[in-house]
């Protein structure tokens, strides 16, 4: 096991964290994720993860590689939300809507990186301090993002935030995944397994409109192994709606469980949270990871988290965080080869 830190470009830095199988690299800048390496089924060892070649791009990151999103992950209708009877308005940054926590979001917040050493396990810790009042959310609120790697390889992200007033909180983490390793190939034969039965239907302008339960036939039915490719190129309407999969998933209980699985390089990865939900993303637009390679669904995100449509919608878990309470998320990511 191991860890280092190496000052980058615009006095940010870089972390590495190294198990026997699995490689990690972090940076500070939006508490990011900028490479994730294991092994195929022959050893070969290689980035699962869409990054920018060059790290000055993460600077705009347009696309959230690999960050940690927040306050609130995901879309807020009209950027408008109440707690006891007063309303706020959130910055509006997408048309009339909030997105990711707006332009002055987590990403694009420079973190605060502390290096600790356990016995199985090296742990970066991560603390950003967001004002009352950024991008127009009540309350001071301290977060706090742990990576923690394992012997084994595991990694696990840990979320923790406080507030001073009451307010709204959920944070993810916005990694493209593409087991693969090869950036340029689409995710269209990856594998996708989840214990949801039920998902949110979207509008035209992304925000959730109602709870949806899946029949067995739909191409929204991951309880049993389905290729992406069903509801990228062959979906319902949801899928023609997004170009694919930008849907969050409620799942059945509270021990949520995504399985990813790519045939060529026989990886499997296996997410296991105590988030409520999952939002699937499989890069319906296409993104430029350099100046040769600008492609849609090349990668999937698994972004576990809580539902911001609870705000708008009845019967969904709660994404308010009282005074002096605890918000705390976990999910780890594990590495296997078939
Ligand atoms: C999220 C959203 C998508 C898109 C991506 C970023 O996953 O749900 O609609 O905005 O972020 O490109």
């Amino acid at each position: 096991m191991e860890i280092l830190s190496e000052d980058v470009m615009n006095g940010w830095t870089l972390y590495h964290l190294k198990s026997e199988n699995v490689k990690v690299q972090i940076l500070n800048y939006g508490a990011t994720l900028v490479n994730l390496s294991t092994k195929d089924h022959q050893g070969k060892f290689n980035n699962i993860v869409l990054s920018y070649d060059d790290l000055s791009d993460y600077e705009q990151n347009e696309y959230f590689f690999g960050s940690i999103i927040g306050r609130v992950a995901g879309r807020i209708k009209d950027g408008k939300f109440s707690i006891n009877d007063q309303t706020f308005q959130l910055d509006q940054n997408e048309g009339e809507h909030h997105l990711h926590g707006g332009e002055s979001g987590f990403h694009n917040k420079l973190w605060t990186g502390e290096i600790i050493e356990h016995p199985h396990c090296v742990s970066l810790k991560l603390t950003h301090e967001s004002k009352a009042g950024e991008a127009g959310y009540p309350a001071n609120v301290k977060a706090i993002v742990y990576y923690h790697l394992y012997q084994d390889g595991t990694l696990e992200i840990e979320y923790e935030a406080e507030a001073d007033e009451d307010t709204i909180i959920t944070l993810t983490n916005h990694t493209y995944f593409n087991l693969q390793a090869d950036h340029t190939e689409t995710i269209d034969s990856h594998e996708v397994t989840m214990n949801t039965s039920r998902y949110l239907t979207l509008n035209e302008a992304l925000i959730a409109e109602k709870v949806q339960g899946v029949e067995e036939e739909s191409t929204f039915n991951f309880k049993q192994a389905r290729s992406l490719a069903d509801g990228l190129y062959k979906g319902e309407e949801q899928n023609k709606l997004v170009n694919g999969y930008d849907h969050l998933f409620l799942f059945d209980n509270d021990q949520g469980k995504v399985e990813l699985y790519e045939p060529l390089s026989r990886r499997m990865m296996t997410i296991e949270t105590n988030a409520p939900a999952v939002v699937m993303y499989t890069t319906n637009a296409p993104v430029q990871l350099n100046e040769q390679t600008k492609k849609q669904h090349i990668g999937v995100c698994f972004e576990t988290q809580g539902p911001p449509a609870s705000l708008w919608l009845n019967d969904l878990p709660s994404i308010i965080i009282r005074k002096d309470e605890k918000y705390k998320q976990r999910t780890t990511y594990s590495f296997t080869t078939q």
